[in-house]
C-alpha cells in the first residue's frame, strides 16, 4: 500500500469561529490517529485547505466522509502524490486559522517541509481570493 500526501481546498458553508474549528480538530483527533492520517488544516478566509497523510485507502475513506460535512462545499482535490515520509507526522491533525499575511508564513512554512512550491502558490492564492 501507497503512503500519500493529498491535499484539497473547500469553501465554508459559514463563518468558522474558533469553537466551530475546535470541533473540527477534536473530530479529526478522534478518528485519525485509529486511521493512521496526519496533516493540516488551514482555515482562512471562509476557505479551508487540508493535507491529509496516510495509507491511501484510509486518506481516501477519510476524504469521502469529510466531503460530506455540510460545513463546507466546492471541495477540490488539488493534489495527491506518493510520498516516502509524512510532512506532518507530528500532527493527528493541526491547525491553523489565519488571515493573508498568517497564511502565507504558513503556507511558506509547509511548503519547507514537503508542500511543492507550485501547490503552494495555488493554496495561498485560493487561501487569499475572497480577501481581495
Ligand atoms: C474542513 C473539515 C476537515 C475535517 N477533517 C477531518 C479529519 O481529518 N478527520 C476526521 O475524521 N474528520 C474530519 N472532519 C470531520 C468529518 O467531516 C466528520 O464530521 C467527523 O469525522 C465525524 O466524526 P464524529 O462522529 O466523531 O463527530 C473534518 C470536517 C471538516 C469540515
Amino acid at each position: 500500500m501507497a503512503l500519500i500526501q493529498l491535499v484539497y481546498t473547500s469553501t465554508a458553508t459559514r463563518p468558522m469561529r474558533d469553537a466551530d474549528l475546535e470541533q473540527i480538530i477534536a473530530s479529526a483527533h478522534h478518528k485519525n490517529p485509529h486511521n493512521g492520517i496526519t496533516g493540516m488544516l488551514f482555515y482562512a478566509d471562509g476557505h479551508f485547505m487540508q493535507v491529509l497523510e496516510g495509507e491511501e485507502a484510509q486518506v481516501d475513506a477519510t476524504l469521502e466522509r469529510v466531503r460530506l460535512d455540510p460545513r463546507h462545499t466546492d471541495i477540490t482535490v488539488t493534489e495527491r502524490s506518493v510520498i516516502s515520509e509524512r510532512g506532518f507526522a507530528e500532527w493527528s491533525m493541526g491547525l491553523k486559522r489565519a488571515g493573508p499575511d498568517e497564511a502565507q508564513a504558513d503556507i511558506a512554512a509547509s511548503r519547507a517541509v514537503v508542500v511543492p512550491n507550485s501547490l503552494a502558490a495555488a493554496i495561498l492564492g485560493e487561501l487569499t481570493r475572497s480577501a481581495g
